[in-house]
């Protein structure tokens, strides 16, 4: 039987509480962990084995929403351990491996470490586990997954990967990106490649443009120490927002072999056209929601943009000439993730002689959540009304799928567990990371210019700026959605 134990680094911090431990949690609850899995949580804050099962109850609980009895929850927390310490000190590492000889026994076991720290601390990390002798293979297999922000920009995330490649190969590095491994964003490969009838439409013949929108409803949470040195661009779209754009603007891969999925994705980063930091004056804008700046922990007169939209073109012979647009923000009016493509309109002369209205767009929409699914409008002709039209809705909604009591699984669970199984076709390969911050590499430095002009400001709970309409209208078109209630 196999043996593995997951190391994981911000071992008290809110990710773990919120999304990994209720992760770890299902997967055993629904028998998918194979052998025995430990958990060793390393941080700096004083606990002991007891009151760390104790803080994850909790947090689980009131954070990661995971239910459990009281029966339950002890028979998972005999798997969890802690171990206290500094990553600059190598004595914690000591302690760390004094710590895992003592879980995993005479024969070892795999180990799989989960950097959820902030990125200045990964090559800390990394190195101390080199140091300390604790990345050898003798005894199984050795894995990393780093989360994001992977760097600050271009230069900082090939630093860092050439830090972590002096300590682990690329073949045992597992960059996340959560979006990855929810349902609806896996389910765009076959939506796409396992359908007849959209590939031969899925080009700049028949698409007018592709919209991208991932607005959340909260505010920056309290996590505004993390998120005022981010931004909206490092925080969603360099990641998130990028990998949505990949998968649904990629060329069919071979198969569904980690290294084809990810060269094609790597294709389509390198033919996103590249906007010098002028040009992002034409094509992108940014704001701050209203009380920003009065939010605990941002910089007076922070000019942090909490949403961003950008256009964008794919220069290749599918896109060529079609506008992608892509926004995100946070405080918005309500939480949707989803992916627009907007189809052209046919000769619709007939129509117009015969006094017809005028037609909605063919919109196929892919939501990603809230309401998991898939939606198609077409236009129809409204009952015993000559030819007046309507547009109307061919939808599929995850949620009728389910059985009684099932859920979608969190991206948490498949993505531990693809990692343990060492698949890393849901992960990011360091080419990506770096092309996906070339090219928001320039608007950053377009907007962190001293010269940029101060970001638009928004009201809480609205649709974002007036600015971000525009560009769109520049062009003729409008956001859409068929998911979200606007
Ligand atoms: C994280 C960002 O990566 O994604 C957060 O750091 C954001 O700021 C979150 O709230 C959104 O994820 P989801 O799955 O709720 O859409």
């Amino acid at each position: 039987m196999s043996k593995t134990t997951i190391v994981i680094f911000g071992g008290t911090g809110d990710l773990a509480q919120r999304k990994l431990i209720p992760a770890l949690y299902n997967l055993r609850r629904k028998r998918r962990l194979d052998g025995e899995v430990n958990v060793v949580g390393f941080a700096r804050a004083q606990h002991g084995d007891d009151s760390y099962r104790g803080l994850l109850q909790e947090g689980a609980r009131e954070l990661g929403g995971l239910e459990t009895t009281p029966e339950e929850w002890a028979e998972f927390a005999r798997c969890l351990h802690y171990v206290c310490g500094d990553l600059g000190d190598a004595a914690a590492f000591e302690e760390l491996g004094r710590k895992l000889a003592e879980v995993e026994g005479t024969d070892g076991a795999n180990r799989l470490f989960y950097f959820a720290i902030a990125p200045s601390l990964h090559r800390l990390a990394a190195e101390g586990l080199r140091d300390a002798g604790l990345t050898t293979e003798e005894s199984g297999w050795r894995r990393v997954i780093v989360e994001k922000p992977f760097g600050k920009d271009e230069e900082s995330a090939r630093e860092l990967n050439r830090a972590l490649h002096n300590v682990f190969r690329e073949n045992q590095t597992f960059r996340i990106d959560h979006y990855l491994g929810k349902e609806t964003v896996q389910n765009l490969l076959v939506l796409r490649f396992g359908n007849a009838i959209f590939e031969p439409l899925w080009n700049r013949n028949y698409v007018d443009n592709v919209q991208v929108t991932v607005s959340e409803a909260v505010d920056v949470e309290g996590r505004a120490g993390y998120y005022d040195g981010s931004g909206v661009v490092r925080d969603m779209i360099q990641n998130h927002l990028m990998q949505l754009m990949c998968l649904v603007a990629m060329e069919p891969p071979d198969s569904l072999a980690p290294e084809s999925v990810r060269d094609r994705k790597g294709d389509l980063l390198r033919a996103v056209r590249r906007w010098t930091p002028e040009e992002f004056r034409e094509h992108a804008v940014r704001a701050q929601y209203a009380g920003y700046s009065d939010e605990p922990g941002v910089a007076p007169g922070s000019v942090t943009p909490t949403y961003a939209a950008l256009r964008l073109y794919v220069d290749n012979w599918r896109w060529q000439g079609v506008p992608f647009y892509l926004r995100s923000g946070k405080a918005m009016e309500e939480k949707v993730s989803e992916i627009i493509i907007q189809f052209k309109n046919p000769p619709l002369a007939m129509f117009e002689r015969l006094g017809g209205s005028g037609f909605a767009p063919n919109i196929l929409s892919i939501c990603v959540q809230p309401d998991e699914g898939v939606h198609l409008q077409i236009d129809s002709k409204a009952v015993d009304a000559g030819f007046i039209t309507h547009p109307v809705d061919l939808s599929f909604h995850y949620k009728d799928e389910l059985r009684l009591g099932q859920e979608l699984p969190e991206a948490y669970e498949r993505l531990l567990e693809d990692a343990m199984e060492g698949d890393a076709s849901l992960f990011i390969r360091a080419d990506q990371i770096e092309e996906a911050w070339n090219i928001v590499d320039p608007l950053l430095k377009c907007w962190e210019s001293p010269e940029a002009s101060p970001p638009e400001t928004y009201g809480q709970g609205t649709w974002g700026p007036s600015g971000s309409a525009g560009l769109l209208r520049q062009d003729g078109f409008l956001w859409q959605t068929l998911c979200g209630g606007h």
